[in-house]
């Protein structure tokens, strides 16, 4: 039973852990809830008992067979490299190490077999990558991927609580037939608007959102030049990012056979029919990628192209569960570094 710590227990993605690990029965020696000053000495339940949240310190990092880090980029950057050396292994949440060549971007039932070659830190995907990349690696098994494109639909918790809050706070205003304070975590009111600008610009006009989604869905899927463009868009919803992609395959496809290779994916359920779609709210609370509204697109010569949609809870398969997932499978392939 390995000794556990977590670091961003207080925040969107750390109490959704906390839950998914209850449920799971993830085994565990000794917790420890880590985040800043800030919430030092707060609350937390945990399997009936209230544990203190303590700030994040190289002793209970080191102290920890496995480190899961749901909080920033450069908190992960600092405590990387100390689980590291201690000889644990972090689960990173953040997109700090994704991109590295010597850490494995794993979605456990896609490339479970990249956590072989970790060396201390695994990398989790973007919460918009997961849920895309899942269904692609289903039909890769009719077809392979050559081109991609989406638009997301991209529920608040993604940023975390503070954005929960403007959402919440901006539409209880509106509500009340009041002025909307201005906002603090996005550049623009979200609440009655969407807002296509998800992370900050880069040079290409292409968000870092987009970016992500193009360069870890060709790592994880193995195609390191698979073309991916994207549209990532904030949309008022407070759980459950949805997508609709359009995807290119190598030959022409069988919309019977890709519906049954999706329906044969573990973590995937698959609508029947094209008003059987899942929406965010269908998707809050549990751990599956919903896929629907499966149809050809015309504008792909050769019957090669397909439409689809597909939504998953953004703080569990996004987040919580896939880390959670992966430490279960470290452990079944005898792959944690250092065991209590
Ligand atoms: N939300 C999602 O859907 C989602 C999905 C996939 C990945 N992620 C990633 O998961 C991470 C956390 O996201 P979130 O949505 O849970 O954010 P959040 O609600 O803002 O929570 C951030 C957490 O990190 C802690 N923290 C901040 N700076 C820290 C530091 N320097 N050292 C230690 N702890 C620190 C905060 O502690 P205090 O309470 O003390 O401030 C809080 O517990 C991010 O990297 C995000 O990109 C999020």
């Amino acid at each position: 039973m390995p000794k556990v710590a977590v670091i961003g227990a207080t925040g969107a993605v750390g109490d959704v852990f906390l839950r998914v690990a209850e449920q799971r029965e993830f085994p565990i020696d000794e917790l420890k809830l880590l985040a800043t000053a800030r919430s030092a000495g707060k609350q937390l339940q945990f399997r009936g008992e209230s544990i203190t949240v303590e700030e994040t310190s190289e002793a209970a990092v080191a102290a920890a067979d496995v480190v899961f880090c749901s909080a920033t980029a450069s908190a992960s950057l600092q405590w990387g490299p100390v689980v590291r050396a201690a000889g644990g292994v972090m689960i990173d949440d953040g997109s700090a190490y994704r991109m590295e060549t010597n850490v494995p971007l794993v979605v456990p039932e896609v490339n479970g077999d990249d956590l072989e070659w970790h060396e201390g830190i695994v990398s989790i995907p973007n919460c918009t990558t997961t849920p895309m990349v899942l269904a692609l690696h289903a039909m890769k098994s009719v077809a392979t991927p050559v081109r991609v494109t989406a638009a997301t639909y991209q529920a608040v918790t993604g940023s975390g609580t503070a954005a929960a809050e403007e959402l919440r706070v901006q539409t209880e205003a509106i509500g009340r037939g009041e002025a909307v304070p201005a906002p603090e975590v996005y550049p623009q009111q979200i609440a009655l608007n969407v807002l296509p600008h998800v992370d900050d610009f880069a040079d290409d006009g292409y968000t870092k959102e987009e970016l992500k989604m193009r360069n870890e869905t060709r790592k994880i899927l193995h195609q390191p030049d698979l073309p991916v463009a994207t549209t990532c868009v904030r949309v008022p919803t407070f759980v459950g990012h949805a997508e609709a992609v359009h995807a290119e395959f190598d030959r022409p496809v069988d919309l019977g056979a890709l519906h049954d290779a999706l329906a044969a994916q573990d973590g995937i359920v698959i609508g029947e029919g094209p008003e059987d779609y899942a929406t965010p709210l269908d998707s809050e609370g549990n751990d599956l990628t919903h896929v629907g509204r499966l149809r050809v697109d015309p504008t792909v010569p050769d019957g090669r192209g397909v439409v689809f949609w597909c939504v998953s809870d953004n703080l569990r398969k996004g987040a919580a569960t896939n880390a959670i997932q992966i430490a279960e499978e470290l452990i079944a392939r005898d792959l944690l570094k250092r065991s209590s």
